[in-house]
């Protein structure tokens, strides 16, 4: 800016002179009417509308000037900065409308198109094939006991009145948990919170437990490692084998079908004296047809063992045995699975394809 000058005429500083200022209000035009993009528009703008841009610079000479010339040289600067902003100012109106218009565009949502699915997860068959049954107990007023999965050899085996060189206790079936010699085992069956209930609850007791088990079996369509069992136990004055019949045959009704009863056979095992294995009655031909591939004609399905609690166990829970009398059954919860719904292979309850799970919805 130059100092105070009382005797130029404002038409020769250049910055003031009509046709520089004219000049610049076209370069401003123009650049504001050649900016297509609203960046392209802020970073044109301050040239020509910032404190260095030509206007801005004349401005600041008028103060410089002699009175006599600042009215008109004011106005003339006045009316081109306000052209200028005026540009600028429709022009970004003009390029916003347009961006506007164009997201509107771009991002338009057909309302009618079908939504995306996303595929949902889905509980396993398993969990509510076991959720099933514990309510059936809870139905008859029984409680649902649990026991961990990796369990105490004491429990698994000693206080099941197992033998110390029982054949269940070998290597080829057990698995044992590092270090040896610890007594740690993976829970073979589901009997241990038999006397862990017995120990914990007293007596009279009436549970189920449902878990999963462990054994060193190879995986192929009928075996699995690790699956699953219920667990029945029920302690009391005065129950007999009576009480355990109606109980398997009320079980086998309500997931199987009305008419569906149960079958024992003498057999052995070391916490129940006299012991049995239960078969059920085949919920296909229920026992009617001969050539029935489900059965293989017997009319009968295998399901578990079960029997009236062995002395020795109740003994070996603090429990008097000549006041009380109990009965257990185990069976497999897997195999229930496959029996009510026709899963030929067991590999596809455990391999984790949601494809699999969602054939059963969330009920069974
Ligand atoms: N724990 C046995 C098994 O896994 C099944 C069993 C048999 C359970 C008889 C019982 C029972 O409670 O009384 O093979």
């Amino acid at each position: 800016m130059s100092g105070p000058n009382t005797s130029y005429d404002p038409v020769e500083v250049a910055a003031l002179d009509p046709a520089a200022v004219d000049a610049a209000v076209e370069q401003a035009l123009a650049a504001a009417a050649g900016a297509s993009t609203l960046e392209e528009l802020k970073a044109v703008r301050g040239a020509h509308q910032g404190d260095k841009s030509p206007l801005a610079l004349a401005n600041r000479e008028i103060g410089a000037l002699p009175p006599s010339a600042k009215a008109e040289a004011g106005k003339r600067v006045g009316q081109a900065r306000g052209r200028v902003g005026q540009a600028f100012a429709a022009r970004q109106a003009e390029l916003e409308a347009e961006r506007d218009e164009r997201i509107l565009v771009e991002e338009a949502v057909d309302v009618t198109l079908p939504p995306g699915r996303r595929p949902m997860g889905r509980r396993h068959p398993i969990a509510l094939m076991s959720e099933r049954i514990a309510d059936l107990f809870t139905g008859m007023g029984w409680e649902v006991a649990e026991g961990p999965e990796i369990e105490a050899e004491w429990f698994n085996f000693d206080a099941l009145n197992f033998d110390a060189d029982h054949p269940a206790r070998q290597m080829q079936d057990t698995f044992y948990v590092d270090p040896p010699g610890d007594g740690l085992v993976l829970r073979t069956h589901t009997s241990p919170v038999q006397a862990r209930t017995l120990l914990e609850r007293g007596v009279p007791v009436y549970v189920a437990a449902i878990g999963r088990v462990f054994r060193t079996d190879e995986l192929d369509a009928t075996h699995m490692p690790a699956f699953h069992q219920v667990e029945g136990l029920a302690v009391d004055e005065g129950i007999t084998m009576a009480h355990l019949k109606g109980t398997l045959d009320r079980l086998a009704a309500e997931l199987f079908g009305d008419g569906i009863t149960t079958r024992l056979r003498p057999s052995y095992f070391p916490f129940t004296e006299p012991s049995a294995e239960m078969d059920l009655r085949c919920f296909v031909c229920r026992g009617e047809d001969p050539d029935c591939r489900t059965c293989k004609g017997t009319g009968w399905i295998e399901w578990g063992g079960c029997g009236m609690v062995n002395r020795n166990v109740l003994l070996a829970c603090g429990v008097d045995p000549d006041r009380y009398t109990g009965f257990a059954f185990g069976m497999g919860v897997d195999r229930a699975l496959m029996f009510r719904t026709g899963v030929s292979d067991m590999r596809d309850m455990i391999e984790g394809d949601v494809r699999f799970d969602a054939q059963f919805g969330m009920e069974i």
